[in-house]
Order: C-alpha cells, then sequence, then structure tokens
C-alpha cells in the first residue's frame, strides 16, 4: 500500500536509471535529454528488490543437488515463434514482446493461443476493449474455446485473478497500460513499468506459468519501455519491419533458453501473421532479365542462410556536397567502401550521390554484403545489369582485397538450392565441406580483390 510519504526522483527513459536531482545527460548510458521526473513511495520495502529470488524460502544449496532436468517446452503450434524461443515457450519463463506500434505484436500474441486451444490462457488487455480482441479473433480464426479475455489493468487483481485460474499460458498486453498501487505514478511511467514487470516475473517464477509480456518503442525510443524491461524479462523478442509493408521481421535479441540473433519472417495477411519459413522468396524478387543498380547477397542472419536483393542508386550530386543514404545497412560501412572504390580501384564515386536499400525491410549487419554492395553500386553506376541468377559471398578490407566469411558453404549451398547459377566468393575461401552434389548447377567464382571484382563481373560480352 501506499505510503503518506514520497520523494521525487529522475529516471532515464532510457536505461532505466535513477537520479535524485535532474540531469543533462544520463550518466550511466550516456543519453542526452532523457531524465523524466517521478514521485516514489518511500518508507516501503521496493517490491523489485525481492525478484530474483522465485520462490521465498529458498536455501543455499550445492550445485551437484540442482536439478538439472532440460526445461519443459510448451510447443506453440507456430514453427516460426517455437523456433526463435529456442524450440518452444520454457515454462515459467517472461518473454517480452517489444516494437513500434501496429506492427503486430497484438495479433502474434493473441493468434498464439488460438492456434493452441489445448493451452488454456489469460489473455489479459489493457489496450482494447472485450470487443475489440473478440473482433480480432473472429479475423484470426481459429479455436477461442480455452482462450479467457480479462479487461483489467490494476496489476494486484489480474495476479489475484491469475492465480486463482492458473492458465497454461498468459498474455499481458501491454506494460505501458498496467499499473500496480504500490507504486504512486501514472501508468507507462518507469517506475510502474517495473513493477509491473517485476510481479509478472515473480508470478511466473512461483508458478511456472510462462508470461507473455507485449512492450512499446517508439522510432525515438522516448517513451519508457522495453530498453528497461530488457534485463528483467527471460527472453525479449523484437518486432521490426515497416509497418506498411506486409513483411513482419521478429528477431530474438535475448534470450536465457537458446541462441540470440535468430530471425523469423512473417507475413501480415488479412487473417493474421502467416510464418514465411523461406525468406529468401521474399527478399529476391524474380526479374526476368537483370536491372542495373541491383546485386543479391548470400547473407546469414542468426543460424539460417537467405539471399536478399541490394539496390543501389549512383547519380550525379545535384547539389555541392553528394549525399550518402542507406536503409538497412550501416551507413559508415557505405562511405567505407565507397572510399575503397575509390582510392583501391580509381572509381570517382566521390561527386556522386550514392542510395543504398535492402530489401524488405531488413537492418542487415553481415559483413558478407559487402561484396554484393559493392556490386550494386558499381552496377548503377555504368547502368550495366548484373544477371539475375548471380549473388555475392564477400567481405571487403581497407585495402580492397575480398575476404571470406564465416560458413561460405552453407551460402553457396542455399544460393544453388534456389537456382542461382553463379556466386562470388573470396579468392581466399577454402570451400572444403562442399561437394559436388550440394553444388548442383552452381559455379562459384573466386575473386581476390576489387579490381578483379570489376573484371569478371563487367567484362564485355565476347
Ligand atoms: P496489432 O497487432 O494491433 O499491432 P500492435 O499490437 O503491435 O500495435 O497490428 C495491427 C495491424 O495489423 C493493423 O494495421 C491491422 C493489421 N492486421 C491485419 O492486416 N490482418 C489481421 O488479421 C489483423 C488481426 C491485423
Ligand atoms: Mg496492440
Amino acid at each position: 500500500m501506499a505510503t503518506s510519504k514520497t520523494k521525487t526522483v529522475w529516471f532515464c527513459k532510457a536505461c532505466g536509471n535513477e537520479s535524485p536531482k535532474w540531469m543533462g545527460r544520463c550518466p550511466a548510458c550516456g543519453e542526452w535529454n532523457t531524465m523524466v521526473e517521478e514521485t516514489v513511495a518511500t518508507g516501503k520495502k521496493n517490491a523489485s528488490a525481492a525478484v530474483s529470488v522465485p520462490g521465498s524460502g529458498h536455501k543455499p544449496m550445492p550445485l551437484s543437488h540442482i536439478d538439472s532436468s532440460v526445461e519443459n517446452r510448451i510447443s506453440l503450434n507456430n514453427g516460426e515463434v517455437d523456433r526463435i524461443l529456442g524450440g518452444g515457450l520454457v515454462e515459467g519463463s517472461l518473454v517480452l514482446i517489444g516494437g513500434e506500434p501496429g506492427i503486430g505484436k497484438s495479433t502474434l500474441s493473441l493468434q498464439i493461443p488460438l492456434h493452441c486451444p489445448q493451452l488454456k490462457t489469460l489473455y489479459v488487455t489493457g489496450e482494447e476493449s472485450a470487443k475489440q480482441v473478440k473482433l480480432r479473433a473472429a479475423r484470426i480464426g481459429g479455436d477461442d474455446s480455452n482462450c479467457m479475455i480479462y479487461s483489467e489493468t490494476l496489476m494486484e487483481n489480474i495476479i489475484a485473478e491469475a492465480r486463482a485460474m492458473m492458465p497454461d499460458l498468459m498474455v499481458v498486453d501491454s506494460v505501458q497500460t498496467m499499473f500496480s498501487q504500490n507504486v504512486e505514478s501514472s501508468p507507462g511511467s518507469v517506475t510502474q513499468i517495473k513493477e509491473t514487470a517485476a510481479m509478472l516475473l515473480r508470478f511466473a517464477k512461483e508458478t511456472g506459468v510462462p508470461v507473455i509480456l507485449i512492450g512499446h518503442i517508439t522510432k525515438e525510443g522516448s517513451i519508457a519501455g522495453p530498453k528497461i524491461l530488457e534485463h528483467i524479462v527471460d527472453v525479449v523478442l523484437q518486432f521490426e519491419g515497416d509497418n506498411r509493408g506486409t513483411y513482419r521481421l521478429l528477431r530474438s535479441i535475448k534470450n536465457r533458453f537458446g541462441s540470440t540473433s535468430e530471425l523469423a519472417v512473417f507475413e501480415m495477411t488479412g487473417k493474421g501473421l502467416r510464418e514465411v519459413s523461406n525468406p529468401s522468396e521474399m527478399l529476391i524478387p524474380m526479374h526476368e532479365e537483370g536491372l542495373s543498380g541491383v546485386a543479391v547477397s548470400a547473407m546469414l542472419d542468426g543460424t539460417r542462410p537467405f539471399l536478399i536483393e541490394v539496390q543501389s542508386l549512383v547519380s550525379s550530386a545535384a547539389y555541392g556536397t553528394p549525399q550518402r543514404s542507406a536503409t538497412g545497412f550501416d551507413v559508415r560501412r557505405l562511405n567505407m567502401l565507397l572510399a575503397v572504390l575509390e582510392k583501391r580501384a580509381g572509381f570517382k564515386l566521390g561527386v556522386k550521390d550514392v542510395f543504398l536499400n535492402m530489401a524488405g525491410g531488413l537492418k542487415v549487419s553481415d559483413p558478407a554484403c559487402d561484396l554484393a554492395v559493392v556490386s550494386a553500386v558499381l552496377s548503377s553506376n555504368f547502368d550495366f545489369a548484373i544477371p539475375a541468377d548471380v549473388c555475392f559471398a564477400g567481405e571487403i578490407g581497407l585495402s580492397g582485397e575480398i575476404r571470406p566469411v564465416a560458413q561460405t558453404e552453407r551460402r553457396i549451398i542455399e544460393a544453388a538450392r534456389l537456382g542461382f547459377r553463379k556466386v562470388f566468393v573470396s579468392g581466399f575461401s577454402s570451400l572444403e565441406g562442399l561437394s559436388d552434389m550440394d553444388m548442383g548447377n552452381i559455379e562459384v567464382v573466386k575473386v581476390g580483390d576489387v579490381p578483379a571484382l570489376c573484371r569478371t563481373l563487367f567484362k564485355p560480352e565476347d
């Protein structure tokens, strides 16, 4: 219960750091202008402090006495979600699904119980009315006989109801709308968000009920939210993608029970989210003949190889300073690649505007995309189309050399499987584990440096 004594503290919206006074820059994370004022009740035990001890009354015990049998996992009847969770939802885990508004968080978390009628689910909605949830469920389809909808925002009531019902799965939409009486600030504030997550974590650990928690983030990260929660929860899944397009990417950025940097791809349809188990299909639209400025990269995200189209446009700069802009690719890396082209291969791109775009709204950090980026830029610069059945996998070093990348063999196999006829890789790749059968009809072209790439790729037809 709230006590009569309160005090004012300042919280950083980005990292949750607490400070007794306002500061222009957060000393913990270094972000500017992120401190917000909140009142907190004093003189009571901080509820979140007791969180890391699930099931009170535990004593220290020898490691050898601890039961190490594998965690119980619940399959969610959704191959992509099960895969990024590391093989299903672990009992008693707290999973945060973050993403911008409208990206599909509520759709996914309602779709899961509707497609798993064997799971008794408590779906708590603080954002939408029960009627709106019903309308959404009607769009998605599935079996709703075991899914209880609870429209409530007071955490004490929610936990009491959940303890009485003991569901197999609990969904809370969203952390920003929930509040606890223990904390004297408004819903969505840093202290309320922390308290809500702490209460749900305690519930999950004590009862073994897995909880899916939804949290919003905005483009600027301007509301308190998932960033603060990342260290409290067990798993963080982040929805990405352009919410005007139909593809949605769900990325695992933290997972106490599986690997991170896994990626799942969905398509938003009229009936909810459809799993896209072969992402290459969406990322490489099949052009009959090649277009200039387009190159396909055989990239790896997490553990899965797939092919993605890289598009580039190079044009004469209209104003004094040429523009460099990249969507889905680090613009500093683009600048570096352009400098390499200029210095090591003699292309005068310093006076050109260069735009770069990764297909499908994907954010790419795999260095193996360098080779496709450079090829797309050169292709646009010369207005010379690269044939549509050619792809690339290689990193470019500062001296213009093309370096081998991790798991080149798997990239080649994926490219061969998708019908590509030629793949450019580093001349230094060993390619030991590759059998003729894996390769199918694909020809592997080894290139040592950027000038060699240009000679091979853009050689005049004879
Ligand atoms: P939603 O799940 O409400 O987003 P969030 O909870 O992340 O804010 O997604 C809403 C968008 O998805 C909205 O623009 C409508 C669209 N949508 C479909 O296209 N098909 C569907 O079957 C459903 C349920 C939603
Ligand atoms: Mg929603």
